[in-house]
């Protein structure tokens, strides 16, 4: 079971291998936006990876295609909703509106 690390609030819960980033979020109590419901439709969901983006699920061609349209991307970044935990830890920085403060 991987640990998950939230920032900016810090806060390190133990996530679901195979969950998504989204649903790890949400369950650890913070508020991040996503407002498709995870059909790669928004963008809303971006988060930066800063450790473990090794252990994720591998980036699909529509995630790739909806990161184009979404600006401040990164080589860091992903959306929540489509990257899948794996067995290693991971740190995750929510987004301007995306981190709800
Ligand atoms: S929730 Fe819309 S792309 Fe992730």
């Amino acid at each position: 079971m991987p640990n998950l690390t939230i920032l900016p609030t810090g806060k390190t819960v133990i996530a679901e291998a195979g969950s998504s980033l989204l649903q790890a979020i949400l369950a650890a109590g913070e508020l991040i936006t996503h407002n498709c419901d995870a059909n790669v439709e928004c963008g809303t969901c971006h988060v930066f990876v800063h450790e473990g983006r090794k252990t994720l699920s591998k980036m699909q061609r529509s995630e790739n295609a909806k990161l184009d349209a979404v600006v401040g991307v990164s080589s860091k970044s992903r959306l929540a909703c489509q990257a899948m935990l794996g067995s290693e830890d991971v740190t995750v920085e929510l987004l301007g509106f995306g981190s709800g403060r």
